[in-house]
């Protein structure tokens, strides 16, 4: 599985240890920046992960701010991204479970970086578990139009 990965300057350092464990786990990891810990606008971070998803180049995108809140916002207004914003466990499970979600943003100044790996590792561990849940993803989807 591809993994697009991006972050502002709130999030330099959870970013560096996700892409290591992602990595150190046998993922191919797609890094959008930033590459130095420099501040920058997270909009524009979270389109180029964003773009990744709906170009299928990669399959989920992580993106980190300092609170997931700004990327979240940001990246859910390209066609197709379901981004969530998580900071515990059974969120990071369950949207992907429920919501098929696309992206899992996380907060630099929220959760330290060992809760962000476990997030992470619930995220991309868990499918869409599909059924009833199939006809509420296509509501969301139906409001893009
Ligand atoms: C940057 O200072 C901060 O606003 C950003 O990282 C994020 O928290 C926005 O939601």
């Amino acid at each position: 599985m591809k993994i697009a990965l991006g972050c502002d300057h709130g999030g330099f350092e959870h970013k560096c240890a996700i892409s290591d464990h992602l990595k150190e786990r046998g993922f191919e990891i797609v890094d959008c920046g930033i590459y130095e810990n420099k501040s920058i606008d997270y909009p524009d971070i979270a389109v180029t992960v964003a773009k990744k998803i709906t170009d299928k180049s990669c399959q989920l995108g992580i993106l980190v701010c300092g609170t997931g809140i700004g990327m979240s916002m940001a990246a859910n207004k390209v066609k197709g991204i379901r981004a969530a914003a998580c900071s515990d466990h059974f969120s990071a499970k369950y949207t992907r479970l429920h919501n098929d979600a696309n992206i899992l943003c996380l907060g630099g100044r929220v959760i330290g970086i060992g809760t962000a790996l476990e997030l992470v590792d619930l995220f991309v561990d868990t499918e869409f578990e599909g059924g009833r849940h199939i006809n509420r993803i296509q509501k969301i989807s139906n409001i893009e139009r």
